[in-house]
């Protein structure tokens, strides 16, 4: 093995380790540049020659490890954006208002792997139309967001029982006030849907990512019931060749795909 994939199967079996052991590795050679800089220039030269280090040795760092382009050019930008904002000189209240609020936000992204973007209403109704009219139906939405497809499939089928968990605390409260204001009967919970049991549920929706989907699948094959919908916004369900998945064209490059429990 060399040393670069000693690093990928680092960062494969470990990533936050890896990642916390690369941060610290880097901002130590980064004093040390600074501190080589800061005998012969003023503070602030040095501290320009710092990030700038930083900068390029994190979009090298990335572009070794096979990260695509823009993620290289994220990487570098990212320490060049704290020199700016440093240089601003604004109170220290400030970034730890926007650190909390990003952090109650976005939560434990870093460890799902799985951040928030929203799908739209033409996704929802084609959902909407899987559901059989004759019956009472449980439906779940996991990672539900600001709530609007629950909220939107309570209102197409009032007879169903509809469930949306999300783990981040601002968003899940969002959706839990907007559920109140607008007198909807659903439910909201602040809750990981990895810790749930899928049994009683008829359909779930997810729109995740790519990285969620083979437990998802996993989870999905052993708990839901015979017959019952897993319905993904986007990303494929990693099921086994003998099965099959329906695939429904939303808009350009973007699929919902199907999964039923056989
Ligand atoms: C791509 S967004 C989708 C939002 C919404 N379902 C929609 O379609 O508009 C994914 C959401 O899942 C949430 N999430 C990620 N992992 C989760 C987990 N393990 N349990 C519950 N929610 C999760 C995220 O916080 C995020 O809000």
């Amino acid at each position: 093995m060399n040393s670069r994939q000693i690093v990928l199967s680092f960062i494969k079996n470990r990533p936050q380790f890896t990642s916390l052991f690369l941060l610290f590795a880097l901002t130590i050679i980064s004093f040390v540049i600074k501190a080589l800089f800061s005998s012969e220039l003023p503070a602030e030269i040095a501290t320009t020659y710092q990030l700038i280090f930083i900068a390029i040795a994190a979009a090298l760092l990335s572009y070794w490890i096979g990260l695509p382009k823009w993620w290289c050019w994220i990487n570098a930008l990212f320490p060049i954006m704290i020199g700016i904002f440093q240089s601003f000189n604004w109170s220290s209240s400030i970034f730890l208002a926007g650190f909390l609020i990003l952090a109650l936000f976005y939560w434990s992204n870093f460890l799902t792997r799985v951040p928030y973007y929203p799908s739209s209403e033409v996704v929802w109704s084609e959902i909407a139309d899987l559901l059989p009219s004759d019956q009472p139906v449980n439906v779940l939405e996991i990672g539900s967001g600001f709530g609007g497809f629950c909220l939107f499939i309570k209102k197409q089928k009032p007879d169903a029982t509809v469930v949306g968990v999300e783990l981040s605390p601002i968003i899940w409260l969002y959706s839990r006030m907007r559920q109140q204001a607008l007198k909807i009967d659903c439910q909201f919970l602040r809750q990981d849907y990895r810790r749930m049991n899928f049994a009683q549920q008829d359909l779930i929706f997810a729109f995740l990512s790519p990285a969620a989907m083979p437990a998802l699948y996993l989870q999905a094959k052993k708990q839901m019931k015979t017959g019952a919908i897993l319905a993904s916004y986007c990303f494929e369900i990693p099921c086994a060749h003998n099965e099959t998945i329906e695939k429904i064209e939303i808009s350009y490059g973007k699929t919902l795909h199907i999964w039923r429990k056989t």
